[in-house]
């Protein structure tokens, strides 16, 4: 039965996303209508600039009085795809408290203070939907949420980072440093004008803490995500992964220790093996590998960013909550029974591939040897190559150390002690070694 009046819907923000997100219910609207039970109206879009021409909304709609949008009362759902932390924090707060339920699409607020907005949910009674938030398009959160619900979520591995991956991609497949690659991916609109947050890994790490989060029912914010960037990635570390059989991703990684009593979550770039599944994930896609106990490994792969992928995610959030709605129920709120801490990088147990500059003379390698084993940190294997010194004499050498498992700890401490060595002349490179 259809019901004829209409569900209000109030777009916080116009820009990439929400102007996608309003053309897809103009254009789907009678599916959409159909899908949920009754009609979706546009009740007005709040945005920054009134007078930018917005092809396809009626300007009698636009507001730049977003707080007055969502005190109306009369609100059904609010769709905030403004972004950062407020005012959309404050916005979504305010419209739980006029009764309306609330769909984002903003992985920065959710990391840095998701807590805040999962309390006001529930205290008013209303839903909260965020799967745009994390990977774009692909079906996510919901998959983590509720069908793997009555599963146990061990780790979480993914690249969900498409500007990132893009610029790997090209310095992988075109030999590109990292400077042309970045330049390639602003070109083509992969990359900001200010590609901080990509680059540095702060949009990968909001995503991690809020997949941590689902992954393992517990809270995990920003600031416990460990987070190192790919600036300082360098072709030479790329040919290097390659002769081990690997390439170099930007990786999100969220684990429950092996002992279960806590979590971690952690971004970097990391050498994976090309036999991997993430391997092959190319240019700007995201792809996120779930092992779970009883389920095994999955993969979802797909476009992680872009106006209409992402919008794709936002209706989908959408239809859920009107049908809620309409039921007079909510969907599953937020879930952190677990109480597990977050450990720090320190316990985190992983292989790691060093790149030293070393003189090449009698006893150097065991000098090194020596300094892994006092830290008890087991070399796997070693390549070294013999180059030339500043002078064109000889004498130096490359030395490629690859370890097994050790503790971050441990691995920090043997570098902190090779940089010590007078035979070492520097430490190159120091990269993870995941998904084998
Ligand atoms: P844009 O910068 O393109 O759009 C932001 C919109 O918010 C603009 O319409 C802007 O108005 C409006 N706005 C900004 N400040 C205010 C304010 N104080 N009051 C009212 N309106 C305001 O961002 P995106 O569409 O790219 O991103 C939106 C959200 O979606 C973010 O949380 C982002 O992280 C998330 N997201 C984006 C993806 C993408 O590919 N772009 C992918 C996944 C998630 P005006 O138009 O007048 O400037
Ligand atoms: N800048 C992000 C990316 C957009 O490159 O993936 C999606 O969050």
């Amino acid at each position: 039965m259809m019901r004829t009046r209409p569900l209000k819907v109030a777009l916080l923000g116009c820009g990439v996303v929400g102007s996608e997100v309003a053309r897809i219910m103009t254009t789907h609207a009678d599916d959409l209508a159909a899908r949920i039970g009754a009609p979706l109206e546009l009740a007005g879009v709040a945005v920054r600039r009134p007078s930018k021409v917005r092809e396809g909304i009626d300007p009698a709609l636009i507001t730049t009085d977003a707080t007055a949008l969502v005190k109306r009362g009369d609100i059904d759902v609010v769709v905030e795809v403004i972004g950062g932390v407020e005012p959309a924090r404050t916005l979504i707060t305010t419209a739980f408290e006029h009764g309306a339920s609330v769909v984002s699409a903003n992985k920065a607020l959710l990391a840095e203070d998701g807590a805040t907005l999962f309390a006001a949910a529930e205290k008013h009674g209303k839903d909260l939907y965020y799967e745009a938030a994390v990977a774009g398009a692909i079906p996510l959160l919901r998959p983590l949420r509720e069908s793997l619900a009555g599963d146990k979520v061990n780790r979480v591995l993914g690249i969900v980072n498409g500007t990132t991956n893009f610029i790997l991609d090209r310095m992988d497949s075109s030999g590109a440093g990292y400077s042309e690659a970045l330049d390639e991916a602003t070109a083509l609109g992969y990359a900001e004008a200010d590609p901080t947050a990509d680059v540095e890994g702060f949009d990968a790490a909001a995503k991690a803490a809020i997949l941590a989060g689902i992954a393992f029912h517990t809270r995990v914010r920003l600031d416990d995500v460990h987070r190192e960037g790919l600036t300082e990635v360098t072709s030479a570390d790329i040919a290097s992964a390659r002769r081990m059989g690997c390439t170099v991703k930007l990786l999100a990684i969220c684990e429950r220790a092996a002992d279960g009593k806590s979590v971690t979550a952690r971004v970097h770039p990391a050498m994976i093996p090309l036999s991997h599944p993430l391997a092959s994930v190319r240019e700007a896609y995201n792809a996120v590998f779930v092992e779970a106990e009883a389920a095994g490994q999955l993969m979802f792969y797909g476009p992680g960013a872009g106006g209409a992928p992402t919008a794709s995610a936002v209706l989908g959030d959408l239809v859920a909550v009107c049908r809620n709605r309409l039921g007079e129920s909510t969907g599953p709120g937020e879930s952190a029974y677990t109480r597990l801490p977050v450990s720090s990088m320190a316990e985190v147990v992983t292989r790691y591939h060093i790149s030293l500059d070393v003189a090449d003379k009698p006893g150097v390698l065991a000098q090194v040897a020596t300094v892994f084993a006092e830290h008890d940190v087991s070399i796997d294997t070693v390549r070294q190559q013999g180059r030339l010194d500043s002078e064109g004499l000889g004498g130096e050498a490359s030395l490629v150390v690859v370890t097994h498992r050790a503790p971050d700890a441990a691995l920090s401490g043997t570098v902190e002690a090779l940089r010590k060595l007078d035979t070492v002349r520097g430490v190159a490179s120091i990269m993870r070694v995941e998904g084998e």
